[in-house]
């Protein structure tokens, strides 16, 4: 049993016509050109689309690591450009969780030291029977004591992954967290985070450029241009191929 929590809003994460654009004049970059989205808490969703298509730049302005040029963000009610710098701070360490391609571990403390990193340094105390949880699901119990560098690339992004959750954050943000693994080690880490979301009642939202890693979402949504130009949901890797294809990508 873990503690019981107020049930989070429906939607987890929201952007109202969401524009970036980068430097001016002749050099102007629309990265985003008003993008408004929603996306439901306790689902996994998947942003596809060709490189250069606004990805990640809409996975960091939701996730609060960058600020629009105009639109808005939503993170459950709160809207991010309302934040002071510390109150934004304090909603990133506690409402969101992040998984990038690269495991970004401290390579001289062990996995479990990884992964209980962030709240440690938050001054909080995990819940040890969500950790406990986390740990098992992620089948890393016999490695907590390893050092990341006498772990897999596969392990290391899995402590990653636990780090990201341990904390039971209210969106989980991963941008292309399975490039730089094989594709068995990407499959238990895209396993692993559908099996947070549809056992833990985790939000995951996912940048992948990859059919097969979109497959593993409840909805995806394609990106081109800066634009949303079309959704799917309950994706097969085949139809995400199809799709992609028939835009001439
Ligand atoms: N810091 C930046 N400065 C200038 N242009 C940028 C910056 N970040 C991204 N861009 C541009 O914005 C567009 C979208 O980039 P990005 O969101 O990284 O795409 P994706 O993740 O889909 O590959 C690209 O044209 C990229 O070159
Ligand atoms: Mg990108």
């Amino acid at each position: 049993m873990t503690a019981p929590i107020a049930a989070p809003p429906a939607i987890a994460a929201r952007a109202v016509d969401a524009t970036k654009v980068y430097g001016k004049g002749d050099t102007e970059v629309r990265a985003l050109d008003g993008v408004t989205v929603d996306f439901p808490a306790h689902a996994f969703t998947a942003i596809m689309g060709p490189s250069g298509s606004g990805k990640s730049t809409l996975m960091q302005c939701v996730a609060g690591l960058d600020t629009l040029t105009s639109g808005q963000v939503f993170i459950g009610d709160a809207e991010l450009s309302s934040l002071s710098e510390k109150q934004l701070t304090l909603l990133r360490r506690d409402k969101i969780g992040f998984v990038f391609q690269a495991f970004n571990l401290v390579p001289t403390l062990t996995a479990e030291e990884n992964i209980t990193l962030p709240m440690d340094l938050a001054g909080r105390k995990p819940d040890k029977e969500w950790l406990d949880q986390v740990v098992r699901t992620v089948g890393l119990a016999d490695r907590l004591h390893h050092r990341p560098s006498e772990l897999s690339g596969g392990q290391q992004q899995r402590v990653a992954v636990a780090r990201a959750l341990a904390s039971r954050p209210e969106i989980i943000f991963g941008d292309e967290p399975t490039g730089n693994l094989d594709s068995r080690a990407g499959a238990e880490i895209l396993s692993f985070l559908r099996d947070a979301v549809k056992q833990m009642g985790q939000t995951v939202v996912m940048v992948t450029h990859d059919p097969t890693a979109a497959s593993y979402a409840d909805h995806v949504l394609f990106l081109a241009d800066g634009k949303i130009v079309d959704r799917m949901d309950e994706p097969t890797a085949d139809a995400v191929l199809d799709r992609i294809k028939q835009f001439g990508r």
